[in-house]
């Protein structure tokens, strides 16, 4: 399968040194499901990367393998020159979930302090931060709100705030918007860029939808299952800023019909063997 691009299409915002390497990486599983085959993926720092595929194909295991969260069973994963899961420093990533994942019986800002307290820091220590976090997602007023008393965008927004208190270099986020409504997966997508821009983040962002990965990513890396790897690393050449009016080009309108024809194929690529 020819991909399109390995290249830096995103206008020059991303630099020429790698963030992540994965070399020939396979997941099999306990049962003996080939979760992910022979992925091999170069992600430069501040690049912001989708993996968009359907259900199964192995996204959320890519993640978690990234992450350290789950360990390879062939080949290698680099991140920022350590071996995954084996940085010295552990804030250098934020991991965002599909469920906000919040403590309910705490306050906004006790859920956002947390991986500072696991980290030693003491609720004095870590105020300036956790507020600082807050701004960042606009929930400056909220801190001593319980997540009840929060919309499911608000309550995301706690999430990525949490994620973001460490000041990680590479933010990983798996279909954080999925169970969101149109309008609020919109704004929340206009945030996630406001972000990456402003705090010089390297993004890999799981979802189903073609729109939002071609919305908010310089680069799509397409997915099948079974086993699930990579059959398509789609470089976008739209530029930055994105927004409202970015949805209305007809350059919007040709890199979602690029995504989605390589997203169809994805289902003469099913080995039925596996
Ligand atoms: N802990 C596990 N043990 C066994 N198989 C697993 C485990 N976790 C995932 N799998 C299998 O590995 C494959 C890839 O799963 P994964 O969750 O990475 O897919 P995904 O692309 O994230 O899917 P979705 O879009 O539904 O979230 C699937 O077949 C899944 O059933
Ligand atoms: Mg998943």
């Amino acid at each position: 399968m020819p991909d399109q691009s390995h290249g830096h299409p995103d206008g020059g915002r991303a630099g020429q040194t790698a963030l992540i390497e994965m070399i020939d990486v396979d997941k099999e599983f306990a049962n003996g499901t080939v979760a992910v085959r022979d992925m091999s993926l170069v992600i430069n720092k501040g690049e912001f990367v989708s993996f968009l595929g359907p259900s199964g194909c192995g996204k959320s295991t890519a993640l978690k393998m990234i992450s350290g969260l789950l360990s390879v069973s062939n080949g290698s994963i680099t991140v920022n020159g350590h071996l995954a899961g084996q940085s010295p420093d552990a804030s250098d990533i934020g991991y965002v979930f599909q469920e906000a994942n919040l403590l309910p019986w705490a306050t906004v800002f006790e859920n956002v302090y947390l991986p500072l307290k696991l980290r030693g820091l003491s609720r004095k220590e870590a105020s300036a931060r956790v507020e600082e976090a807050l701004a960042m997602v606009g929930l400056a007023k909220f801190a001593k709100s319980y997540p009840r008393q929060l919309s499911g965008g608000m309550r995301m927004r706690v999430s990525i705030a949490r994620a973001m208190v460490t000041k990680p270099k590479l933010l990983l986020m798996d279909e954080p918007f999925a169970a969101l409504d149109e309008m609020t997966r919109a704004k929340l997508n206009d945030d996630v860029l406001q972000l990456w821009e402003s705090q010089g983040l390297t993004v890999i962002f799981v979802t189903h939808s073609v729109f939002e990965s071609v919305y908010l990513s310089s680069r799509v890396v397409v997915m099948a299952a079974r086993p699930g790897r990579v059959v398509h690393d789609i470089a976008l050449g739209d530029g930055y800023p994105r927004n409202a009016a970015y949805r209305m080009t007809a350059a919007y309108t040709e890199s979602c019909r690029l995504v989605s024809n390589a997203l169809e194929g994805t289902m003469d690529h099913v080995d039925l063997n596996h």
